[in-house]
């Protein structure tokens, strides 16, 4: 089944894959999404200061992240199974590779939709592991029976909008001189959200 996105692209309906399940790279390797679990907690907090080093378009800068294990596994365990959590990974190798991530509103008024977030670690970029993370979350969304899911990007991450566009997301507004990044400028931030009722 097709329907049509707001900026008139063919975006194919949503819809939500059993996990764990392998994604094909395009360099034709074979990796595997599956939840995260408390047991990959320690992983996590190496993947996330090893990624504000390779991209200056995620929230933090380098070394301001600082979770401990314990704390993560916390997170991970508190999001486990909670109505509007999801928190996917993709290994390659026994090593987490890609993180993405749907965060449960606190409040009743914000149940019908999620934010959400991904990282793909810089030695996977263009493989595909963006649009498999982002379009699994997607077809979650859908079958959870949100109204929408969205998202905040840095005006200038090319990569992501267009990622993010091609799964049917649109522009909702901008957000003015939003963000400081590393060479000193204030960029905009797009906030991008998925409808899935009209
Ligand atoms: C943005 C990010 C998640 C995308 O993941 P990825 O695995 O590199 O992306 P994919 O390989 O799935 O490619 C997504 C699409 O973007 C397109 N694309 C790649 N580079 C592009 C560019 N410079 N401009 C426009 N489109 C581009 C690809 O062609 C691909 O489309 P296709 O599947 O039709 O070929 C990843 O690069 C990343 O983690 N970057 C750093 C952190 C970040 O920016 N997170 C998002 C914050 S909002």
């Amino acid at each position: 089944m097709r329907c049509m996105s707001d900026d008139r692209q063919a975006i194919v309906a949503p819809s939500v894959r059993a996990l764990p399940r392998p994604v094909a790279l395009k360099d034709g390797r074979t990796a595997v999404m599956r939840l995260l679990v408390e047991p990959d907690a320690g992983q996590v907090c190496a993947f996330f200061p090893r990624m504000h080093e390779e991209s200056d378009f995620l929230n933090y800068f380098p070394g301001e992240w600082s979770l401990t294990v314990e704390q993560e596994r916390e997170f991970i365990r508190e999001h486990t199974g909670r109505a509007g959590a999801e928190l996917l990974c993709v290994e390659s190798d026994e090593r987490i590779v890609a993180l993405a991530g749907a965060h449960p509103p606190k409040f009743r008024r914000d149940a019908h939709h999620t934010e959400i977030g991904v990282a793909v670690s810089r030695e996977f970029w263009g493989l595909g592991l963006g649009r498999a993370l982002v379009g699994q979350l997607v077809g979650w969304g859908a079958h959870q029976g949100l109204r929408k899911m969205y998202l905040r990007v840095f005006d200038d991450n090319h990569r992501a909008i267009a990622l993010y566009r091609s799964l049917g997301f649109v522009e909702e507004g901008r957000l003015k001189g939003d963000v400081l990044r590393a060479d000193g400028r204030y960029s905009d931030s797009i906030v991008m959200a998925r409808f899935f009722t009209a």
